[in-house]
């Protein structure tokens, strides 16, 4: 093991390792992210900017595939980090593992390229398969869906064959079948139909069904890994917990699908169903909290990191607030009427995705660093500790600066141009030219900026953070995560 304080991947397992890469590649991609964001939120202020050069349709294609991408790179990297040290066995299967990231991570660079250099194409089956999918998140064009689906079946190989050879948990169990559905609904996204509405009906069984079922679930497991080797909670609690969650996210996630399918085209019974189901889903949000400030109280918020443990509490209030609590607001379709596609979905949305799932892969970027470093201390004091706490401090402030102001103009649009001008073509434009639209629109401009400072410092402690510490890892009490 090399010297405190010095990064060297030699203080990793195989699997660790791999999921550093993972992880290098997620946090370029969250910048790519953000420098897409910044692009398409200043077309909405100057429309006439990078006009036919780098159009707001293909901002917004890099801005919200970048964020499925580093997302789901967070995510397969957080798996690769607790394989090991979960299943009490190598991974299987590793070379094969590293030879996929490799291609995956070609693919996804020429996708990108693709996106900013061609843009479109004619409206045939070339362009689909070449070019853009045109389905919003997942525009990936088909070859590289098909890539996509190969690798996921490796990485979903090695997961479920380690786990089969070492030891076989809870957490295990629940990330194994999650993972499963997951990839296994990608394919809802693959194929065409010329009938919008069909297409609208599949194409949101990826969508929803992640984030709102297979994706949450999926983050249930890292996080109470995390809850076990940064606080030190028992086993047997966070696995509790995690069924619990899963029962609740599962009931209440699968059919709240339907508060999509209020006005695509599909039967009026998916108002009820929809209506009710979604609203049920912030119950499980509810218990993830409980859950992390409960741990985190009988153990005196004792830990071993205390960024990581600060993300996965952020995680947990993000994740009520961003989807509980905003996507409650809107999910009736009493309610939905008035709001749909407005600013106050990409409010919902924003604070969500980021709350949900961009806290916990931040987290496991500490987790990452610290054992790379040679398991140094990463408990109060560290030298230098006001990066991590400045970085959090603006990533947090941006995000909900730009939830706000966009919450301000969903406000103002659901009013004038739905209410009143009872949504037509003029009140769309009356909308968007109220000052509060406009001035909404600035402020979610100013917000981005302090956002943008977050991630340069987040980038700056995670490569500093823990160089000039010389004293060892806190142990957290309880048992240990190898144990
Ligand atoms: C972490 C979990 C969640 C994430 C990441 C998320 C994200 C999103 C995003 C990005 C959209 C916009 C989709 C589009 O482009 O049209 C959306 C729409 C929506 N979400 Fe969520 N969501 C989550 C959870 C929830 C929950 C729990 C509820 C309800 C309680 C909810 C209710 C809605 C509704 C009703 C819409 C449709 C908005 C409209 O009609 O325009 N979401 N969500
Ligand atoms: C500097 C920071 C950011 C800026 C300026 C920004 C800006 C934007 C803009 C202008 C759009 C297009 C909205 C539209 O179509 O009307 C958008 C969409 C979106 N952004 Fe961001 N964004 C930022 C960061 C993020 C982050 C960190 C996340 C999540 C982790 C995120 C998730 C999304 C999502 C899910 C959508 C689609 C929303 C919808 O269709 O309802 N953005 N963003
Ligand atoms: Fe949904």
């Amino acid at each position: 093991m090399a010297a405190l304080g010095i990064f060297d991947t030699a203080n990793l397992n195989g699997g660790q390792r791999l999921a550093v890469k993972y992880f290098t590649v997620s946090l370029i991609l969250f910048g790519a992210q953000i420098l897409f964001g910044m692009l398409a939120g200043l077309q909405y202020l100057k429309p006439d900017f990078l006009y036919e050069v780098v159009d707001f349709s293909v901002n917004r294609t890099l801005h919200v595939n970048a964020m499925v991408v580093w997302l789901l790179y967070g995510f397969i990297g957080g798996v690769y980090w607790l394989l090991e040290d979960e299943a009490q066995h190598p991974v299987v299967g590793l070379w094969l593992g590293n030879l996929i990231f490799f291609i995956l991570t070609l693919a996804v660079a020429v996708v990108v390229l693709v996106y900013l250099i061609i843009q479109v194409g004619p409206g045939e089956i070339e362009s689909i398969w070449f070019i853009n999918e045109g389905r919003e998140y997942i525009e990936a064009p088909r070859w590289a869906d098909i890539g996509i689906v190969v690798s996921v079946l490796v990485f979903f190989f090695n997961v479920a064959a380690t786990f089969a050879k070492g030891r076989y948990t809870g957490v295990a169990g629940v990330l194994v079948a999650d993972l499963l559905a997951l990839f296994g609904l990608y394919l809802a996204g693959m194929f065409f139909t010329p009938n919008v509405s069909v297409d609208q009906f599949w194409w949101w069984w990826v969508i929803h069904l992640w984030v709102e079922a297979t994706w949450e679930v999926l983050v249930g497991c890292i996080m109470a890994y995390m809850l076990i080797v940064t606080l030190g909670v028992r086993r047997k609690i966070v696995e509790t917990w995690l069924y619990i969650e899963v029962a609740l996210m599962f009931g209440s996630g699968i059919l709240g699908l339907g508060h999509h399918y209020f006005w695509i085209g599909t039967p009026d019974y998916w108002l009820a169903i929809g209506g009710f189901f979604s609203a049920l889903e912030p119950i499980p949000l509810v218990a993830m909290v409980v859950h992390a400030v409960f741990d985190s109280g009988v153990h005196k918020l004792r830990n071993s990191n205390h960024p990581a443990l600060a993300w996965t509490i952020g995680q947990a209030a993000g994740n009520f607030f961003g989807a509980g609590v905003w996507g409650f607001m809107h999910t009736l379709p009493q309610i939905n009427l008035y709001t749909h596609g407005t600013q106050w979905t990409p409010s919902h949305g924003h604070l969500a995705f980021f709350g949900a799932y961009s806290t916990a892969v931040i987290g496991f970027f500490y987790l990452a660093v610290q054992k790379s470093r040679g398991n140094v201390w990463m408990s109060g004091n560290i030298v230098g500790g006001w990066k991590w706490k400045w970085a959090m401090f603006w990533l947090w402030t941006g995000m909900i600066g730009m939830t706000v102001a966009l919450l301000i103009a969903g406000y103002e649009q659901s009013q004038i141009e739905r209410a009143m001008e009872g949504s037509t073509w003029m009140g769309y434009f009356a909308a968007q030219a109220h000052p509060w639209f406009t001035q909404a629109m600035n402020w979610r401009q100013i917000s981005g900026w302090g956002f943008t400072l977050g991630y340069c410092l987040l980038v700056w402690d995670l490569l500093t953070i823990g160089k000039r510490e010389t004293r060892p890892a806190l142990a957290p009490q309880g048992e240990p995560a190898t144990a």
